[in-house]
């Protein structure tokens, strides 16, 4: 393979994004340069990255790149502090075969049926966004006022949260992902957001509800395999993974269909197509790039580089999603491409659990924010939107908007 020698010192990674159109310029030098490349971590440590769709792929299938948190060889972005070592993130952070028959308990409630049964309350959530905003002052944020309410607002619906405590929980979510706050800080917000979730499942092994929480006390009490803090971990895992991914393609592809005519005109003269149009905008922006994250725990090879046990590895998705061997001219937006067999979600056994969520919610905004003020665009211009390369997963810190 190509790429730095054992005397140079590997680049610093993450790469910061530039523009939110663009993925890290290195991705593209690096792809073509070799298959595998050493990168330093911000910890200091050292970890491979890779940079082509088939070897993504195939690592994300890989049973001996491990997704073991709890490894203290795991590629870290972030020193922990010392409760988050102690979190397993749930199926996040779990292999087979406990990862299979943890994921089996719960994948029943994110099926595409019953993520529909669910579109009437979400288009009811948009619409009452979409009038709070019109009400308000004009330009709004819309980070503020759609991304990150929306996502938050379903994610509460299902779990059984309280709305109320809303602002909470995405405080300290975005606190926990944070990748420039202070260690003590980011402890602090995980201990909050955990002793929260530890006292709703509490209640609700007490006073149960008709929501997926209560639903996982009944079927465990049933099959006499009730766990309350395996619940209470998977509470957490949802929580967060449910609305900062969202929120961030919500401002995201927001800001791609308010500037792309065309793209624009597919959804509002066929909203038909919107789903091929948010599978194109997922393939694009690829939000949950340097996340899909492995340890070797045993020697494995891939592109002719060994990658030796105990190594870190990400697999980056955005670099697979832009490889131009698998999508031709990837750095347009091409709705026609047929861009399903994406990474965006990830791949493999730890494929995104809520991606029909993720799906139907994008599909509602995109199409309500259109249909309904058709004359939305940005406030500022592109280059001066604050960018999320502070994070873990990448959007906008803030979209001014105007009608
Ligand atoms: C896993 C992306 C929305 C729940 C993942 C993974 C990716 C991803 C890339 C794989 C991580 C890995 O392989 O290590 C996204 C994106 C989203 C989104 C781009 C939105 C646009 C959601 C939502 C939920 C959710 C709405 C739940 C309500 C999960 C869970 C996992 C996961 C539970 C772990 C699955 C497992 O390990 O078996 N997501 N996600 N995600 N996602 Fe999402």
């Amino acid at each position: 393979m190509t790429g730095p020698t054992d005397n140079d010192t590997p680049p610093a990674f993450p790469f910061p994004r530039t523009c939110p159109y663009r993925l890290p310029a290195e991705y593209n030098g690096l792809r073509e340069s070799g298959p595998v490349s050493k990168v330093t971590l911000p910890t200091g440590k050292p970890a491979w990255i890779l940079t082509r769709y088939d070897d993504v792929r195939k690592a994300l299938l890989d049973p001996h790149l491990s997704s073991d948190r709890a490894d203290p060889n795991f590629p870290m972005l972030v020193e922990l502090a010392r409760s988050d070592k102690d979190s397993t993130l749930s199926l996040a952070g779990m292999d087979a075969p406990e990862h299979t028959r943890a994921r089996r308990a719960v994948v029943g409630e994110f099926t595409f049926r019953r993520m529909e049964a669910l579109r009437p309350r979400v288009q009811e959530i948009v619409d009452e966004c979409v009038d709070a905003m019109l009400a308000g002052p004009n330009p709004a944020d819309l980070v503020k006022a759609m991304s990150f309410p929306v996502p938050s607002l379903v994610i509460c619906e299902l779990l059984g949260v309280s709305v109320a405590d809303r602002d909470f929980f995405e405080d300290r979510t975005s606190r926990m992902l944070s990748m420039t706050l202070p260690p003590l800080t980011r402890q602090q917000a995980f201990f909050d957001l955990q002793t929260y979730l530890d006292e709703l499942v509490t209640a609700k092994e007490k006073v149960p509800g008709d929501d997926l929480l209560s639903r996982q006390i009944a079927k465990g009490r049933k099959d006499r395999a009730y766990d309350h803090d395996a619940l209470v971990d998977l509470a957490f895992l949802l929580l967060t993974a449910g609305h900062d991914t969202t929120g961030n393609m919500i401002s995201l592809g927001m800001l791609a269909l308010m500037e792309t005519p065309e793209l624009r005109a597919r959804i509002t003269g066929d909203p038909g197509s919107t789903p091929q149009v948010v599978e194109e905008l997922l393939r694009y922006f690829t939000i949950t790039d340097i996340i899909t994250t492995r340890v070797a725990k045993e020697n494995v090879e891939i592109g002719g580089q060994t990658i030796r046990a105990g190594e870190g590895v990400f697999a980056l998705g955005g670099s697979a999603n832009h490889d131009p061997d698998v999508f031709e001219n990837p750095g347009e937006l091409d709705v026609d491409r047929g861009a399903r067999q994406h990474l965006a979600f990830g791949h493999g056994p730890h494929q995104c659990l809520g991606q029909s969520l993720a799906r139907m919610e994008l599909e509602i905004v995109y199409d309500t924010l259109l249909r309904r003020i058709p004359g939305l665009r940005p406030a500022v211009p592109a280059e001066d939107l604050p960018l999320k390369n502070d994070a873990a997963i990448f959007g906008l810190h803030e979209l001014p908007v105007t009608w």
